[in-house]
């Protein structure tokens, strides 16, 4: 049997993760983050395909592919969170289990952030534990999935 997948998406500017604001987002660069989730996923017995976007729209058509392509989608949406009915609309049109992540906690931060567009059409939400909520998010994308095909 083919492994299952899960889609690890990083929205806009998150490729400036390590330079961007180290003392809200950390030292760790985009690609090192990648790589943690990759290793996740492995020992989930799952695959993960990293991908990063500036473009709202991008991140719309990944989350298409997702409905036939992948088994779960962990997104940190960046800015988009707290501004995209599109990317919402998209998450529901996909489908596809989907678990919200930030690295900062976004409800100690500015107003603005407090409100996510995604996490009503999410499994759920994990913000605040830096790169350890990507890897929480794939461990129980695999460990819902596993449950599901038990019963
Ligand atoms: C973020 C939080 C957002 O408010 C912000 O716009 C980001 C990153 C996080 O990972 O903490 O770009 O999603």
């Amino acid at each position: 049997m083919a492994r299952k997948s899960v889609l690890v998406l990083n929205g806009p500017n998150l490729n400036m993760l390590g330079l961007r604001q180290p003392e809200i987002y950390g030292t760790m660069s985009l690609r090192d983050l990648e790589g943690i989730c990759v290793d996740a996923a492995q020992d989930a017995g799952w695959q993960a395909d990293c991908r990063q976007s500036n473009h709202e729209g991008d991140l719309v058509g990944w989350i298409h592919e997702a409905r036939t392509e992948f088994n779960g989608i962990v997104i940190n949406a960046g800015a988009y969170t707290h501004t995209s009915v599109a990317i919402r609309d998209a998450i529901s049109a996909a489908e596809t289990p989907t678990i919200e992540v930030h690295l900062s906690n976004i409800h100690k931060r500015e107003e603005f952030r407090h409100h996510s567009y995604l996490t009503a059409v999410s499994v759920g939400m994990i913000c605040g534990l830096g790169a350890e909520g990507y890897v929480l998010a794939i461990q129980a994308l695999a460990r819902m999935a596993a449950a599901d095909e038990a019963r």
